[in-house]
């Protein structure tokens, strides 16, 4: 397995591996690598010649009182994990790799950015997609891989690469659980105790919810509503946003009459906490 931290390193390599009509797998992650990832990790090898990961904590999406200096950083258990699972290189630059002295050039998606996550974190689109444009320049990959747990980030990028025309097919990975319904996240280690007892109340009440709109709920406010409820009477979180928008430019819809996201955020002590479904209403 190479280790690369330049990019002039990767596109080197890179240029050999297409010169030998390999095909090229990328995940790009910040590290801290947990089941989650290692999913994607494996997904990658197995579907393509030559597996790459990306580990760079990306400064750029984080906003000032953000967890940019406590954010998990593994290295050496990531790098152990790639190993195992067959990764050919791992891609960890440095900020001034990625970013030079001054970066003045950024790449924002509009409308899919503005709401959910983008509201409470207005930096954070613009920060993931210029760092994985660059990411998607340097490494080449044919396929990209990406977790539905981040869906607003999964149909961000998508649209970027769509309307960028970047050469690179975007493919999405299931959520991996823990046995109690709580979505694996670097963020989960902030969690304590008790805190973490509570983190399952937003899986329970994306579970609510799917029951509901299958049994027939059309109004997403009565949805929403049930939700709350839950996440009220199971923990102390603060809710940052509940959502129930379509699947593609993931605006809010008056009524559930087709396929939807359910979406939702919620802050349980230092950490913000993400999850979501997607749920199809009852056939007539
Ligand atoms: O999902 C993440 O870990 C990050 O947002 C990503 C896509 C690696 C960009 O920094």
């Amino acid at each position: 397995m190479i280790i690369a931290e330049t990019i002039a390193q990767v596109r080197e390599v890179i240029a050999g591996v297409r010169a030998s009509g390999k095909t090229i797998g990328c995940v790009p992650t910040m590290g801290g690598l947990h089941e989650g990832h290692l999913s994607l990790l494996r997904r990658c090898r197995a579907e393509c010649d030559f597996a790459v990961v990306t580990i760079f904590v990306n400064p750029t999406q984080f906003g000032p009182g953000e967890d940019l200096e406590s954010y998990p950083r593994t290295f050496e258990a990531d790098r152990a994990a790639c190993e195992e699972i067959g990764v050919d290189l791992i891609f960890a630059p440095s900020v001034k790799e990625m970013y030079g002295e001054e970066n003045l050039s950024w790449v924002n998606v509009e409308k899919i950015s503005s709401h959910l996550c983008g509201a409470s974190r207005p930096h954070f689109f613009r920060g993931v997609c210029t760092v994985v444009a660059k990411l998607f320049n340097i490494v080449t990959p044919d396929i990209a891989y990406f977790g539905q747990k981040d869906a607003q980030q999964l149909a961000v990028i998508r649209r970027m690469a769509a309307d960028l025309n970047f050469f690179v097919e975007i493919r999405s990975c299931p959520t991996v659980r823990e046995a109690d319904g709580l979505a694996l996240s670097s963020r989960n280690q902030y969690l304590d105790a008790d805190q973490r007892r509570q983190a399952v109340c937003l899986s329970r009440a994306l579970e609510r919810a799917r029951q509901l709109v299958a049994s027939g709920e059309t109004n997403p406010g009565a949805v929403i509503a049930a939700m709350k409820e839950i996440i009220a009477r199971e923990s102390q979180g603060r809710i940052d946003y509940i959502s129930i928008v379509d699947n593609e430019l993931l605006q809010p819809v008056a009524r559930i009459d087709r396929p939807v996201l359910i979406a939702l955020a919620v802050h349980l002590g230092t950490a913000r906490l993400i999850d979501n479904i997607t749920a199809a209403p009852a056939k007539k």
